[in-house]
């Protein structure tokens, strides 16, 4: 029996791959760097399956890969795959909800208190040998206790942020195209409201929307221009959410006090005048960046692909239009 073949852009976990080389020809790209669109193209001529992470999946791509089946995203966000091409040629997409959401919120919830309290700033005070003596009016940051935290986008990642804002005493607001029941908005002790009063009231403001149509520029200079200038912007969804020219001109003129950004709108590229200013704290997109998640990424990632290519369906399956008859 000849097995499917598998190309796999990244090199994951061993559990993964070797669950997957039970049942599939695999050939993996060793080297921890994004593959060409070449070199993707040539992978994946004669392949059923793609396990792709950060790999953009194209219209184009999809023209040269005449076998694929499923394509398998490696992150919950599946913004960079082309799913209605998929759709259109009946290529299952899917990806990892769920075991990415703790880690994801725990980034944004370090990122609050980072920039809250001038974590990477007084870090750099320290090693730079500038500490001579204590200072009463030093470093004085931002209580996060009894402040207002808007979430915008309330799924699970930003449910998952309002139960750690509730242990830190703050008031929760959200506004999201789906809202939890009534019952769960008591119990994560949010409050829904529009748009623009989300903007208005919060005090830090944590975005947890998907990157579509849609959600491009949602956060530009007239929704800035709504907050208030000691607010917060928190960003661990997708650059693209937020104008970053917008953002840097908001900054600079003090229209908002700070930034924590794990995700920019050209990344890896990150504005230089976003790095210039003390008051913006920045990390390299690893809102899932843990052992333990990167290996429950892997490991669905798996069963997403091999209930794919033996014909079941997949427990991720993105795009339902393509199963079935
Ligand atoms: C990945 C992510 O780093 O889950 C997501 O949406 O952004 C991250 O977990 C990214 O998808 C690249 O694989």
């Amino acid at each position: 029996m000849t097995l499917p073949k598998v190309y796999i852009t990244r090199p994951l976990p061993r559990a993964a791959v070797e669950r997957i080389e039970a049942q599939c020809e695999v050939r993996i790209n060793k080297e921890d760097v994004r593959p060409s669109d070449e070199q993707l193209v040539e992978a994946c001529r004669d392949v059923q399956g793609l396990v792709a992470s950060g790999s953009p999946v194209t219209a184009g791509l999809l023209q040269q890969a005449q076998h694929l089946r499923v394509v398998c995203n490696v992150g919950v966000g599946y913004d960079k795959v082309d799913v209605a091409a998929c759709t259109a040629r009946r290529i299952l997409v899917t990806n990892t909800p769920g075991v990415v959401t703790e880690a994801t919120a725990d980034l944004a919830f370090t990122l609050l208190l980072a920039v809250a309290r001038r974590l990477i700033e007084a870090d750099h005070y320290v090693r730079s040998g500038n500490w001579r003596f204590w200072q009463w009016g030093h470093m004085w940051g931002t209580n996060p206790s009894g402040k207002t935290l808007g979430i915008l986008g309330f799924g699970r990642i930003g449910q998952a942020v309002a139960r750690r804002a509730r242990g830190f005493s703050m008031r929760i607001l959200y506004h999201s195209v789906d809202r939890p029941t009534p019952e769960q908005e008591c119990e994560l002790g949010a409050q829904f409201v529009d748009r623009e009063t989300l903007l208005r009231e919060s005090d830090f403001l944590s975005i947890h929307v998907p990157l579509a149509p849609d959600t491009n520029h949602l956060i530009a200079s007239a929704e800035l221009a709504l907050m208030k200038p000691t607010a917060f912007l928190i960003n661990t969804s997708r650059g693209q959410v937020v104008e970053e020219a917008a953002l840097i001109e908001a900054l600079q003129s003090k229209r908002i006090a700070g930034a924590a950004l794990d995700v920019f709108e050209f990344e890896p590229k990150v504005h230089p005048a976003l790095l210039a200013m003390p008051n913006v704290v920045v990390s390299p997109h690893m809102g899932t960046a843990t052992a333990e998640t990167r290996l429950a990424m892997a490991m669905l990632t798996a069963d997403n692909l091999l209930a794919a290519l033996s014909g079941r369906r997949p427990p991720n399956l993105v795009n339902p239009e393509a199963w079935g008859n």
